[in-house]
């Protein structure tokens, strides 16, 4: 027993949970997972799966994204990036959905299917359908040689290593990762991203793992928020564009391992309905960063305080508007905004965890949940 738990206890690297262990991997394994793949220095990013399928995907008439849950997040990011940067539709879809709404297939449509095991049912039966209805499918996995990826016809590991936490965090920013590696490397292909535009993505992608060190930083200061409202009964999650997947994900990371009620909505949403939620016993988690929409979600956070809410903010280091009107404000630093995923989940993935801690959840194996759903 007591060398079970000692061999747990070096397993975990000296964190209380291997959720914090894998939220403090983040820096190193985005950094694996682009290694050799992304070369700034000299304009290149290369990945092993894409290169003999280019064409699948700058000739094919739109992308489908398959996944559940966290991997699902992803999806979404995904689905903003590949529209901005590649010009191809792309629609996402909850596999589960996918698999049983007789949808419409082509051998002009190409799949990417996002699973960090490799082993989600829902994920794994979507994959089957598309294949028999003629489609292209390419994985983003984290488990190698996982079903998954022996389903699909070529794919990207994300380097990320074993995940152990049920609740999923650097599966999602490597997932990202991958994904936005795919759609620089097809845009380049396609013609649509200017030399210096690609440049200055590669660049900014090189500067994530120092940023995602630098938003880890506020560990402690985001353990203050987490004691203030850890006893709330339902939390809001707002955020636009690249960062409304964000707030879906970070509503579904508090749920899953504190158990508080969470929704996330696309700002604008919350005046067609939610926002007769607002009062004082609702906090509202705001992704406020410097951005196209940075004024609107301003005047979003402006609309929550005339109702009392409580103000929870993400801002870009250096702030100053949005930090005189939330209550609490978490800072990342400045990235493109198609980046600012990788950075503004990692509060998120820290408010949750603490909070989770304060009410004496079993963080990295939640009540009800398990860590692969291999089962319908
Ligand atoms: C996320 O924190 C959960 N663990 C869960 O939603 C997970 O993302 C989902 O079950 C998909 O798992 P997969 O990525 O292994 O396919």
């Amino acid at each position: 027993q007591e060398l079970q738990l000692n061999l747990e206890q070096i397993e975990k690297g000296g964190y209380d949970h291997f959720m914090l262990k894998e939220i403090f991997e983040q820096p190193s394994v985005i950094k694996d997972t682009y290694r050799g793949r992304l070369l700034a220095d000299q304009g290149i990013v290369r990945l092993g799966g894409l290169e003999n399928y280019i064409e699948k995907f700058t000739n094919a008439d739109r992308i489908i994204i398959v996944a559940c849950g966290t991997s699902w997040h992803a999806g979404l990011v995904a689905e903003y990036i590949f529209e901005d940067l590649v010009r191809i539709p792309v629609e996402v879809e909850y596999a589960s959905e996918f698999r049983y709404r007789n949808p419409i297939i082509s051998e002009k449509d190409v799949v990417i299917a996002i699973s960090q095991s490799g082993e989600t049912a829902d994920t794994l039966a979507a994959i089957k359908l598309a294949k028999s209805k003629g489609a292209f499918v390419y994985g983003v996995c984290n488990v190698v040689g996982s079903t998954i990826s022996r389903e699909t016809h070529t794919g990207t590991y994300t380097h990320a290593g074993p995940e152990i936490g049920v609740a999923s965090t650097k599966a999602f920013t490597t997932q990202i990762t991958v994904l936005t590696m795919m759609a620089l490397r097809l845009a380049k292909a396609k013609g649509t991203i200017s030399q210096s535009d690609f440049m200055l993505y590669l660049r900014a992608l090189e500067l994530i793992p120092n940023q995602v060190e630098e938003a880890l930083k506020t560990d402690d200061k985001i353990t203050e928020i987490s004691a203030v409202f850890k006893d709330a009964r339902n939390f809001l999650y707002l955020g636009r564009g690249y960062n409304f997947p964000v707030a879906l994900e970070g509503a579904l990371k508090l749920k899953e391992i504190s158990y508080i009620h969470a929704e996330g909505y696309p700002a604008a949403e919350m005046k067609h309905g939610p926002i007769a939620l607002i009062d004082e016993q609702m906090p509202v988690v705001v992704i406020a960063i410097k951005s196209d929409h940075y004024d609107k979600v301003v005047s979003n956070i402006q609309e929550i305080k005339a109702r009392k809410g409580k103000i929870i903010a993400v801002v870009s280091k250096g702030d100053t508007v949005v930090k005189e009107m939330a209550d609490y404000v978490m800072e990342v630093p400045h990235t493109t905004e198609a980046l600012t995923p990788l950075l503004t989940t990692i509060p998120l993935q820290l408010l949750s965890y603490h909070i989770a801690v304060m009410l004496g959840r079993n963080v990295d194996q939640p009540r009800n949940l398990a860590k692969s759903v291999t089962v319908e």
